[in-house]
């Protein structure tokens, strides 16, 4: 019995392409998110930010200087501006072994430029970033989920899952569409005493973890994302992992890209990874 709980486990678990493949193209372009497919991730993460304009776009960074040709915050630019950036160069430049020319002139990609492009031949793990500074970006990215047919009634299928730092936007989410899965993120460093530090004040305090926080993020989340390292170190453990799960939540960790830190991680029992080798994942979970 025990052992085909295990084997059940390993079925559901959830390779998640952390920004698309981004250990192998670079970060949230659509090269990226094609080597995650060719790799059969479960799921390619996208994070998103709005334009001045109200287009949403797949980008990390709220501002485009890292990962482009210009510089800039998101919200003070026109998807026109946006178009004309080079979101592929930075990554030859910083990644000489990985460069490819074809990389050269990527576009950032807007969501519903991926939604049209992959349809239901993906699944999508979506992270609303900073939706705080950004009104009505929850609205859109449904409207736009729903024009693309992509919000399942059958939970088992889920083609989209929504993430976010912020409870408040997961909750609105929620209210609008209980039918989404939802994931809260959670992101915990050490403080100088020792003792756990949340994010920004936005996320559940480690002081507040416990029965009572898990029951509140089950009442509109299917589970948690949390970082595991913190700077080599863990910050969160075993047990942590096990109470969420004792708590009906599914754990997916992040961002995962060593194999002995994957084996460890199964091992504790969390329910999928992000991982920006999707490859790597899937071998450690034939050979587990
Ligand atoms: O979304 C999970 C993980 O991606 C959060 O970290 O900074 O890579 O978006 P980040
Ligand atoms: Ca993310």
């Amino acid at each position: 019995k025990e052992v085909e709980n295990q084997q059940q486990e390993r079925d559901n678990f959830l390779v998640i392409a952390h920004r698309g493949a981004s250990g192998y193209a670079p970060e949230n372009t659509f090269k990226a998110y094609n080597t995650a497919k060719s790799m059969n991730a479960d799921y390619i993460e996208i994070d998103i930010h709005m334009t001045k304009d109200g287009k949403l776009v797949a980008i990390h960074d709220k501002k485009v200087n890292r990962t482009t040709n210009g510089t800039g915050k998101i919200t003070n630019m026109t998807l026109d501006e946006i178009k004309k950036l080079d979101a592929g160069s930075w990554f030859n430049k910083k990644y000489p072994k990985k460069a490819r020319d074809k990389y050269k002139g990527l576009k950032i990609p807007t969501l519903e430029g991926i939604f049209q492009h992959y349809g239901k031949n993906v699944n999508y793990y979506i992270e609303t970033k900073s939706p705080e500074i950004y009104p009505g970006m929850v609205d859109k990215l449904i409207e736009l989920l729903k024009k693309y047919d992509l919000i399942d009634k059958d939970p088992q299928t889920k083609n989209v899952i929504i993430q976010s730092f912020s409870p408040k936007s997961l909750k609105k989410v929620h209210r609008i569409n209980p039918n989404i899965p939802l994931i809260q993120l959670l992101w915990y460093t050490p403080s100088k005493n020792g003792d756990l530090k949340e994010w920004k004040g936005v996320t559940p305090s480690p002081n507040e973890i416990g029965p009572k926080i898990w029951k509140e993020i089950n009442q509109y989340a299917v589970g948690i994302g949390s970082n595991v390292f913190y700077k080599g170190k863990s910050v969160v453990g075993k047990q942590f992992v096990q109470q969420a799960r004792n708590n009906k939540l599914l754990v997916h960790a992040y961002t995962i890209n060593k194999k002995n830190r994957m084996e460890k991680l199964i091992k504790w029992g969390v329910t999928g990874m992000f991982t920006n080798y999707p490859d790597k994942l899937s071998n450690v979970l034939k050979n587990i």
